[in-house]
């Protein structure tokens, strides 16, 4: 576009002006350090307001004046994260945080001190940002890790998160793309004053914090989302082009000269001890912050460390949440009731007298099982310690016995189950109790929620009403049923109207083809969780092979134990499963393979050692790649080694295999082999 010498001279003081409001922010939200008034931060902005309304065509997505704006939403789009967001096992005690400690020495093989990045956790909702070529370009929630809702137009109207970033030295370049990781939150100050006006509006109240960040967060209408008071703070990047870190630290350095808002509290730590320290001092002081934390983050400050370390599940073995003792508040149990689960274990459960613990009203606690009742003495009518950590079920810590009337009544498990009177049955050197009919309602109830759930089939449009209204209706006994429901089947049922029994058969048409690894967990067969059926659909790669796998073999298998393998082959050789199976692809189920997933398991029991900067892949992926393969990383090379992978400025292992005379190979013969 031609621009008169006028125009060009508005352009440059609205780049100007851009920029300095840019400058202004980062002082006000990331160092804390404002330079000028918010008279002076607004007249800059009405200054720059004057000048977009003036030369409308210069206005661009990324101006200070276009946080706010974007048309309501009918509903959010899904985002999947390039790299999915993972999530952090917990300490809940020091000895806990000392063996996360003791676990990375072992695992890296040294005695030396680790490096640590000390972190408050902040109690919000995590989010990623995308900014491309510096420009605010995407925004998602966390979701379940793996796929998250796009809050685009929400995440611009927080005046924490900058719609540009501008690189700190104009010499060097910003990333073409940087996805960076943080956490939305309310401040508790914010959300008391919320809390009142909505009370004032007859409006319902937010329980918390964090529930009034994440429903602020989530309104359709970005106008409404403008004027909660949410704040950010970043603390993780996804993927970044055109930049390297060597620690953790320089990332959150890094983001601060971009303008983006970190921890004033994250600390580096030489060793385990000086975090104990650290995490001490906090759970002191916390209360005094103006914002909830819920408890510290651990992380192992090399990323060099970090990738050697690598991943499990879905939590990083490089970092752990160190959560704070958890709330305690004292109530009554008014009952002890009996719920029956989808394995037919039967856990008993405390009424409590509701109250509140940290924002949350509870009144249930799991007593987990006779035992554990026993050992605490606890009985009806008891006046009791309740906790709540984190987002664990409530539970009885112990019992105040000096509140005691006599009037208390012990408790016993029932003979008969609950749910359909079949006999109770306790395994030897078992601690539960359970229900000895196969044909228990509550057990197939179960095992359908379990299918249905988001980490298995994650059919969402069927609920827990929903499956109970089916089975006591005889439409579903088994996970097949489903594929073969019909809409006028639905109808009759109460509160089915047209729509919704359309949603239904909707949502579970979606779901008929899984990947084989949702598939085998979606199944519930007893112990075979999330890791080990991924584990299991990796190395057969078909059910078939599955199916067929005899117990040897199982056990056989790097990650899978006895009693595991026990499980899977029982399970398989029940001649009811087999018909199953059959059911389900009788319905028109169909097992696919994601792209890109290598399953013919050509590398079983080859050994590879990584080493240098790869390139073509992170080497969590690396080797993630090779054990889909059947092969295994190991971190030293030895004679025994069958392969070193060397990527860019590859250090000592690369010249030990050389004298040992393993086979090196480039990222590109790398490749090779794993297409092969
Ligand atoms: S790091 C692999 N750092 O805690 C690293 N998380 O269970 C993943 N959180 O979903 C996250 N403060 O919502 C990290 N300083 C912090 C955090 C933090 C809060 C939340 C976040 C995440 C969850 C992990």
């Amino acid at each position: 576009m031609e621009h008169s010498e006028e125009s060009k001279q508005f352009l440059q003081e609205i780049e100007h002006l851009r920029q300095e409001i840019h400058r202004h922010n980062t002082l006000y939200y990331v160092d804390d350090q404002p330079q000028i008034s918010d008279a002076e931060y607004d007249r800059l902005m009405r200054r720059l307001q004057e000048l977009e309304t003036l030369h409308p065509e210069f206005i661009t997505p990324d101006s200070p004046t276009q946080r706010v704006g974007a048309a309501p939403l009918e509903k959010f789009g899904t985002v999947t994260h390039s790299i999915p967001m993972l999530s952090l096992a917990n300490a809940m005690d020091e000895e806990e945080l000392r063996e996360f400690d003791r676990r990375i020495k072992r695992t890296l093989g040294t005695e030396a001190e680790i490096e640590y990045v000390f972190e408050p956790k902040i109690d919000g909702l995590a989010i990623e940002v995308v900014y491309e070529n510096g420009i605010f370009a995407m925004g998602s929630t966390r979701g379940d890790g793996v796929t998250g809702e796009n809050v685009t137009q929400n995440l611009k109207t927080i005046p924490s998160i900058p719609l540009r970033l501008f690189p700190p030295d104009p010499a060097i370049p910003l990333p073409g793309k940087i996805e960076v990781r943080g956490e939305v939150y309310m401040e508790k100050i914010d959300f008391l004053v919320l809390n009142q006006e909505r009370e004032l509006a007859d409006e319902p109240l937010f329980a918390n914090p964090r529930n009034s960040a994440a429903g602020s967060l989530r309104q359709l209408d970005p106008a409404v989302t403008a004027k909660r008071p949410l704040k950010a703070f970043f603390y993780a990047i996804g993927a970044i082009e055109g930049a390297n870190f060597a620690t953790h630290w320089e990332i959150l350095t890094y983001f601060r000269t971009l303008g983006l808002r970190t921890n004033p509290l994250n600390k580096i730590c030489q060793g385990i001890e000086q975090v104990l320290e650290q995490y001490q001092y906090l759970n002191e002081t916390k209360d005094a912050l103006p914002y909830e934390i819920d408890g510290t983050v651990v992380k192992v400050n090399s990323r060099h460390l970090q990738e050697e370390l690598g991943t499990i599940s879905r939590s990083p073995r490089w970092a752990i949440a160190f959560k704070f003792p958890a709330r305690q508040e004292t109530t009554k149990i008014l009952d002890i009731l009996v719920q029956v689960g989808r394995t037919g274990a039967l856990t008993p459960v405390a009424v409590l007298e509701p109250v509140n613990i940290r924002g949350v009203q509870v009144s249930r606690a799991t007593l987990h099982n006779q035992d554990e009742i026993n050992r605490k003495d606890i009985r009806i009518g008891d006046t009791v310690v309740v906790q709540r950590a984190g987002d664990v079920i409530p539970e009885i810590v112990n019992v105040i016995e000096s509140r005691r009337t006599g009037a208390e009544k012990a408790f016993a498990m029932p003979p008969r189950c609950p749910v359909c009177q079949g006999e109770v049955v306790r395994p030897q050197d078992e601690a539960v109790h359970r229900c000895s009919n196969p044909d228990c309602p509550a057990k197939q109830i179960g095992n359908l929620e379990h299918f249905v759930s988001k980490r298995a089939l994650n059919i969402e449009g069927v609920s827990t009403k929903q499956i109970e209204a089916f089975v006591n209706n005889g439409l579903v006994r088994d996970a097949a049923d489903f594929y073969f429901l019909k809409k006028e089947q639905l109808l009759p049922l109460e509160r089915m109207a047209d729509k919704s029994a359309a949603n239904v058969i909707q949502a579970i048409a979606q779901s008929k083809r899984p990947t084989l690894s949702r598939f085998i967990y979606a199944l519930g067969i007893r112990h075979v969780g999330e890791h080990t059926a991924n584990v299991l659909a990796n190395y057969f790669g078909s059910l078939e092979r599955l199916q067929a796998a005899s117990e040897e073999e199982l056990t056989a298998i790097y990650e899978i134990g006895p009693e595991v393998a026990k499980s899977v082959s029982q399970y398989f050789s029940n001649p009811g499963t087999a018909k199953l199976l059959q059911k389900f692809f009788d319905s028109g189920v169909e097992i696919v393979t994601p792209e890109g997933v290598v399953t013919r398991q050509h590398l079983t029991g080859k050994s590879f050692v990584l080493t240098g900067t790869l390139t073509t892949y992170t080497r969590d992926k690396a080797k993630d790649l090779i054990e889909k393969a059947g092969g295994r990383v190991v971190s030293s090379v030895s004679k025994k080694t069958d392969y070193v992978v060397a990527g860019r400025d590859p250090g000592s292992k690369f010249t030990k295999a050389q004298q040992l005379g393993v086979s090196i190979l480039d990222e590109e013969e790398f490749q090779q082999l794993l297409q092969a």
